[in-house]
This record gives structure tokens, C-alpha cells and sequence, in this order.
């Protein structure tokens, strides 16, 4: 399927992991790319490999340095975006990092890193490009939640960044209902990424033995998904948290 022909996406974070998963999949439905991230060798990594989808990674591939938690940065990079790509389409909030520690012992700075990545860059990032939506009469938002929001053991700060991202995706979904523009959110699980490998080798795999599918998942289950729900197929969902977990969120007796 080619569902993105002519269609500009905007990824935050997508230097590896899902971000760059996503990418690739966009660019073989053959969507025109601004890909950002903090690291720039990882996220033109990506934009070279999102040649082998078909898309001219010099022409149809933007690649910025951005720091999703400051807003002038931010601003610039939709800005940037329009001046090369004329609109955009799709903006998918996938920036995130993790800083466990136990509610005592965690720091001003766990919390802020976690909470401005997170929330406050997805807020700077929908602030920026809702408008070009709005204008336009279509947009596709996307935010990268977690199956942590509902509360995990040592993540005060990403549990709470992450219920933040499902409070802000469904208030985004009801100002951008009038004007063609759908606000969803995916909630992974546990997903092979470099986030997912730096966690406790221990606390992983015991939490990957209680996933229902009895694996934990691919970063193209993700992909899969937004892609879909970026797509014009998706035209009527807004406002959902979509479980891509293997079935965890259900919770129930351990495998
Ligand atoms: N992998 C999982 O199991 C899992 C589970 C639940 C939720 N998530 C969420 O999915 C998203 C992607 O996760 P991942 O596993 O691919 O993570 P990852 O750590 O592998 O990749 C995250 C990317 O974001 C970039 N980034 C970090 N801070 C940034 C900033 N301030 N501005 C711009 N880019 C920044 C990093 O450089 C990196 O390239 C995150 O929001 C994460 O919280 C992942």
C-alpha cells in the first residue's frame, strides 16, 4: 500500500527504536519525511535507509537536529518543514526517555528529563503544527504513550508523563474534531528498542514472561499500527489509546 503519496509526516525521535520504524514504514507508503532527534549521526542513519522504501532519501527525507523540549527549536523545525514540504500532514510525538527510580529516591532532574521529553515536547510540537492542520482541514496527530500510564512500579515521573499524554491526545482530539485533524495515542508495551534494552535485564524479563502472546513485540507491530491510524482510512477514530502490548494491559495470572 502507498497510503502516504504526498503526504508530509513529521517524527520526533527518530533516530532508532520505534521512531525510525515508523519512519521507514511511512516512507515505503511513500510519505515525504522530517525526521528529528537529539542524535543527528542516528536520525540521517535513518533517513538513508528509508531509501530501500523507494522514497529519495535526499529529496523526500528532511533530517534535523531538535531538541523536543525547547520550543524555539521545535518551531523551527514545522517552520522548516513547511518551507521544504509546503504542509503537514502527519505529527507523530514519539520522543521519550526513561529515568527509573523509586518515588523517594528520585531527583528534580529524573523527573524533569522524563516530563519535558515526554509531555512539555509534545506539547511544544502539536502547538506548532496544529495550526498548518487546522488551516489545511486534515491532520493526523499520534503520541507515544505507554502501557505504563496506568501506573508502573519506579516510574512516577513516566507513568505520570505518560498518563499526561493520554489526557493531552484526547483534549487535542476534541479541538481538532471541527477541523478535519484526529488526535490518538499508542500505548506499547514491552517492544525491542534501545529504551527497552537499557532497562534492568532482570525486571525485562520478568515482565516479558507475563505477556499473553508469550513474546515481547517488534517495533514494525508499532509501525503497523500508525500507519494506520496516520492514514485517511483513520478518519473516523480520535480521541483512543491504542493497546499494542501482546495483550498485557489485561493483566491476569502470569504465564
Ligand atoms: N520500547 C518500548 O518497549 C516502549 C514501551 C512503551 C512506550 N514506549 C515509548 O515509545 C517511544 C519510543 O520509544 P523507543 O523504545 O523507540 O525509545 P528509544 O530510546 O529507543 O528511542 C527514542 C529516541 O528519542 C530520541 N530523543 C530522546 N530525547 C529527545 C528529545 N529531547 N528530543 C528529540 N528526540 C529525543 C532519542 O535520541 C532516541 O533516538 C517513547 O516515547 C517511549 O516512551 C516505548
Amino acid at each position: 500500500m502507498r497510503r502516504y503519496t504526498d503526504r508530509t509526516v513529521m517524527i520526533t525521535g527518530a533516530g532508532q527504536g520505534l521512531g525510525r520504524a515508523m519512519a521507514l514504514r511511512f516512507a515505503a507508503e511513500g510519505a515525504r519525511l522530517a525526521l528529528c532527534d537529539v542524535n543527528e549521526t542516528s536520525v540521517q542513519e535513518t533517513a538513508a535507509r528509508c531509501g530501500d522504501g523507494g522514497i529519495r532519501p535526499d529529496g523526500d527525507v528532511r533530517t534535523s537536529v531538535v531538541d523536543v523540549a525547547d520550543a524555539p527549536q521545535v518551531d523551527a523545525w514545522v517552520a522548516g518543514t513547511l518551507e521544504t514540504f509546503g504542509r503537514v500532514d502527519v505529527l507523530v510525538n514519539n520522543a521519550g526517555v526513561i529515568r527509573d527510580n523509586r518515588l523517594e529516591r528520585m531527583t528534580d532532574d529524573e523527573w524533569d528529563a522524563v516530563v519535558d521529553v515526554s509531555l512539555r515536547g509534545m506539547f511544544h510540537c502539536c502547538r506548532a503544527a496544529f495550526p498548518h492542520m487546522k488551516a489545511q482541514g486534515y491532520g493526523r496527530i499520534l503520541s507515544f504513550s505507554s502501557m505504563s500510564w496506568r501506573g508502573n512500579f519506579g516510574q512516577v515521573n513516566y507513568a505520570a508523563a505518560k498518563a499526561g499524554v493520554v489526557g493531552m491526545a484526547r483534549t487535542i482530539a476534541l479541538e481538532g474534531a471541527p477541523h478535519g485533524v484526529t488526535s490518538n495515542a499508542i500505548a506499547p508495551g514491552l517492544i525491542d528498542t534501545p529504551m527497552l534494552a537499557s532497562m534492568n535485564a532482570a525486571g525485562r524479563a520478568k515482565l516479558a514472561a507475563r505477556v499473553p502472546l508469550g513474546h515481547i513485540g517488534d517495533p514494525t507491530d508499532i509501525a503497523e499500527a500508525a500507519a494506520y491510524l496516520c492514514s485517511e482510512a483513520a478518519g473516523y477514530v480520535t480521541g483512543v489509546v491504542l493497546d499494542v502490548d501482546g495483550g498485557i494491559g489485561i493483566g491476569g495470572a502470569p504465564r
